[in-house]
């Protein structure tokens, strides 16, 4: 399983011959938009955690591009599939078989309403065991218990969490969630974009670290191999 980062919540995932990428907010985010072409990105599935515009952004036009089928909540899927796009629905709590593994739409505490103000559902976070590997992709959420849920089901090889704080988790909150988690290896991701959720990269690592877990901060459009 090959993991890229594209900033913000954004994340290419190759499991075997299947690219997944998640939540893309790729053309409206500064840091990212001068990296990454999103005519390059290959796409087979289009996976978004909520309907917030920093993370559906580009969405549209990467499944255009691709024919990527969009795997989200129920009313997500649905205003796509008005669209004329291939779809995928889940909700709360529900696991599929894709071809690249399974996927289960799990609790997150935030909220989902689309850039217009009408209603995206609840928001969620993805646990994909694929090709033996398990990841646990957060979305935008705040520590909740229901996070102790994932692990008595699934051992995960890593954990993708919010650390940006003010719209989601902070640091502190993130280790927390990895403990609940059961999970030591770490990628930050939702910090720095926007003024609001700026952090000190050498501190996180530092606190994560003296916890016993391992922080990474991938570069925009860096991977890594689980
Ligand atoms: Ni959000
Ligand atoms: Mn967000």
């Amino acid at each position: 399983m090959i993991i890229t980062f594209y900033g913000q919540n954004s994340f290419g995932i190759k499991i075997g011959d299947i690219n997944i990428i998640v939540d893309p907010f790729i053309t409206g985010n500064k840091l990212s938009k001068d990296i990454i072409d999103i005519h390059d990105l290959k796409a087979d599935f289009i996976m978004l955690t909520h309907a917030h515009q920093d993370h559906i952004l580009d969405a549209e036009a990467i499944a255009k591009n691709t024919g990527a089928i969009i795997v989200s909540n129920f009313e997500i899927a649905t205003h796509y599939e008005n669209k004329g796009f291939e779809v995928h629905p889940m909700n709360h709590g529900g696991s599929w078989d894709f071809e690249f593994g399974k996927v289960k739409y799990v609790n997150a505490i935030h909220t989902s309403s689309f850039p217009d103000g009408s209603y995206g559902g609840q928001p969620g976070g993805f646990v994909i065991e694929g090709e033996h590997k398990n990841i646990y992709i957060a979305g935008d959420t705040a520590l909740t218990m229901d996070m102790k849920l994932i692990p008595m089901s699934t051992k995960l090889d890593l954990a993708i969490l919010p650390i940006g704080d003010n719209f989601t988790m902070g640091v502190e909150d993130a280790i927390i969630a990895s403990d609940f988690v059961e999970c030591d290896k770490i990628i930050g991701c939702h910090y720095d974009t926007f003024g609001y959720i700026e952090i000190d990269h050498e501190e996180a690592k530092r606190k994560f670290y003296e916890k016993g877990k391992d922080l990474m901060l991938l570069e925009i459009g860096k991977s890594i191999e689980l």
